[in-house]
């Protein structure tokens, strides 16, 4: 090993990051944190994670960077498509009504990563139909998508995706909105459009003022413990329209202390009890 990590280093640095973003960095992810703060370290000139921490502690980007280093990103176009099929299936009619007739409709992505989430919605909505694009653009439609990371936000603002990546899509929507850039490809900006992209920590305050119809926020909350997960889900049903609906991740549950809030409608899909 290049430096010294004792477990007092492991557990100054776990007890910052959970302060600052809720994750959990238990024993068992002593080689990850060595791994992804091992470049920090050296991109600082540092020798040792003591002093590390030191400037962490004093350095408000410099933490931001780490704390952004010790996040899981992995995600994928359509990942847990059964969301998607849900939504497209029970809800996207009663919003097209609503969005045709001058009504809004507004989605969350909350811990969106890398921005395949709400760019798989906008392609569940729309299918290959560009005019539906065109339209969509003009109707009260928005997608907030947020993530802690600015790394991940950056890529989903650029929209540029490896070909490995994207080869994950069925071949009409890749056709019809990838445009083939060297060994990337990049999404349509009409597919785009109704989405903004912003920096946000989940924990902190919340700068929206209006409700939401849906939040999608899967595969963030596994990295939490019970009562970040119960404040947190008890902060979404607060930005919920009654009846919105909230997906999570397969592997995540509502807590007991919040589950009068919500009524169970499917697979990891639950309902905002008025
Ligand atoms: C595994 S990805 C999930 C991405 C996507 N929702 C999916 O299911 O494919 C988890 C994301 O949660 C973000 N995250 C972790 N803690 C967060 C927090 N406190 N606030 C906002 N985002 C957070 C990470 O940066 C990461 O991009």
């Amino acid at each position: 090993m290049e430096f010294a990590f004792s477990a007092s280093d492991h557990k100054a640095i776990a007890d910052l990051i959970y302060r600052e973003s809720g994750i959990l960095l238990p024993d068992t992810k002593a080689k990850l944190i060595y791994g992804r703060l091992a470049r920090r370290l050296r991109a600082c000139n540092l020798d040792n994670f003591p002093d590390y921490l030191a400037r962490i502690a004093n350095d408000a980007e410099e933490r931001a960077r780490a704390v952004d280093a010790l996040t899981t990103n992995h995600t994928a176009f359509f990942r847990e498509n059964h969301h998607f099929e849900h939504f497209h299936r029970a809800l996207w009619p009663g919003f097209a009504e609503r969005l045709a007739a001058g009504e809004r409709v507004r989605v969350w992505s909350a811990a969106c990563s890398s921005g395949e989430e709400p760019y798989s919605l906008m392609m569940t909505i729309l299918g290959t139909d560009k005019v539906a694009a065109e339209r969509l653009a003009h109707q009260d439609f928005r997608v907030l998508a947020t993530d802690l990371s600015p790394r991940v936000i950056a890529t989903a603002r650029a929209a540029r995706y490896p070909l490995d990546t994207t080869r994950a899509l069925p071949a009409a929507m890749r056709a019809a909105w990838c445009r083939r850039d060297g060994d990337m490809e990049e999404l349509a900006p009409v597919l785009r459009a109704p989405i903004a992209f912003r920096e946000l920590n989940l924990l902190r305050g919340w700068p929206m003022k209006r409700p939401f119809d849906v939040i999608f926020c899967r595969n963030v909350m596994i990295y939490f413990d019970e009562p970040t997960k119960a404040q947190l889900l008890e902060r979404f049903a607060d930005q919920m329209v009654d009846g919105g609906i909230l997906y999570i991740g397969h592997a995540e549950r509502i807590p007991p202390d919040v589950s009068a809030r919500f009524r169970c409608i499917g697979r990891t899909a639950f309902q905002k009890v008025s």
